[in-house]
């Protein structure tokens, strides 16, 4: 619930470390898409800040940085509709996770999946941004007020993390001054799985390159993957209850689902009954048909580097502009001397 004073507007972030996959896409960029198509204000971020939390090569990360940026764009972002930014050209950012730390309880992060996952056995060797990295994530976020955020399935502890510090913030100086944003995570592509593993999510960081379909991969590429994803001996179902105790099956079947906006059930009316020799090419067909004009565009997009920084700068001017007066009234409320 976020209470009559905030209006609409949604932020999301992701993190340019690696390649693009089709979990990124279909969870994140292409609902990104639809929510700026419906006019609300919306503003995308790469968070190169969060990118740090663990060890990135100055040369990679500027790349990954712009060639996020040419992924946004190529998949219908677009700068006159949405704002672009690359969190650290937007200080404020930073700013005000500084004050989220000082919010945010230990014992609250010490909770997060993300964090136990990413920290692995060596925790005490982890970076001390790693373990910070939600209270930056709720900074993102509120330092726009936005209300709505969408993101995939594994970001959900995050966002009720972010709740909690907007509300202990507003209860601890007596104002309404943060929104209780909603996450929207939604359709059928909220958790898309490892194409070797169905139990296990895409990830950037699973070694198996099989294991995902990368934004920058080839249509040959993209049709080995899913020929060889692994499935079970089974027909496909006609209705979502059978696919109950079939992971892999699921993932393929969400997949044609959000590529070719359809719901599940009215894929299934019409791939029932299939083997998946005949389902895989079909799936391979729609996969290319779609990302692959993306992927053009991205490598086109490339080739011009400037252009890309010139929006990134662009962005991070009409960032500021609501960014400035938030962070402001913040350090107001908290007693800074201005
Ligand atoms: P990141 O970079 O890991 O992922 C970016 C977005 O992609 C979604 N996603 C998936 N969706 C479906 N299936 C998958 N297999 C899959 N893998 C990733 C994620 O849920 C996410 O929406 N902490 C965030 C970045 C971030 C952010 C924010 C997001 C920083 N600040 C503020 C929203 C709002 C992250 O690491 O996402």
């Amino acid at each position: 619930m976020t209470t009559p004073p905030f209006v609409p507007r949604v932020f999301s972030g992701i993190q340019p470390s690696g390649d693009l996959h089709l979990g990124n896409y279909l969870g994140a960029l292409k609902r990104f898409v639809d929510a700026q198509n419906q006019g609300i204000q919306s503003i995308y971020c790469m968070v190169d800040l969060h990118a740090i939390t663990v060890w990135q090569e100055p040369a990679d990360l500027r790349h990954s940085t712009r060639e996020l940026a040419a992924g946004f764009i190529a998949s219908g972002i677009d700068p006159e509709k949405s704002i672009l930014i690359n969190q650290s050209q937007v200080p404020e950012h930073a700013q005000l996770a500084w004050v989220f730390n000082c919010v945010a309880r230990m014992g609250w992060m010490k909770r997060m999946t993300q964090f136990k996952d990413k920290a692995g056995k060596n925790a005490e060797a982890a970076s001390l941004g790693l373990f910070g990295y939600p209270a930056l994530m709720a900074a993102d976020i509120l330092i726009y007020h936005a209300t709505h955020v969408p993101v995939g399935e594994d970001q959900k502890q995050h966002l009720e993390l972010t709740r909690d510090i907007a509300a202990k913030f507003n209860h601890d100086y007596g104002v309404e001054f943060f929104p209780l944003t909603e996450p929207v995570i939604e359709g059928p592509a909220t958790r898309v799985m490892s194409l070797r593993d169905g139990s296990k999510k895409m990830s950037k960081s699973d070694p198996s390159d099989a294991s995902r379909i990368n934004m920058t991969d080839d249509a040959d590429t993209i049709a080995r993957k899913i020929r060889k994803a692994k499935t079970d001996p089974d027909a496909l179902p006609s209705e979502a209850a059978g696919l109950a105790d079939r992971p892999e099956a699921r993932n393929l079947v969400n997949i044609y689902a959000a590529l070719s906006d359809q719901p599940v059930d009215a894929v299934l009316a019409e791939i029932g009954g299939q083997q998946f020799g005949t389902f895989k090419p079909q799936l391979a067909d729609l996969a290319v048909a779609k990302l692959s004009p993306i992927s053009q565009e991205m490598a086109r997009l490339m080739n011009d580097p400037s252009e890309i920084d010139r929006i990134l700068g662009r962005g991070a001017e009409q960032a500021r502009e609501i960014t400035a007066p938030i962070l402001e009234k913040t350090y107001e409320i908290i007693g800074m001397v201005r």
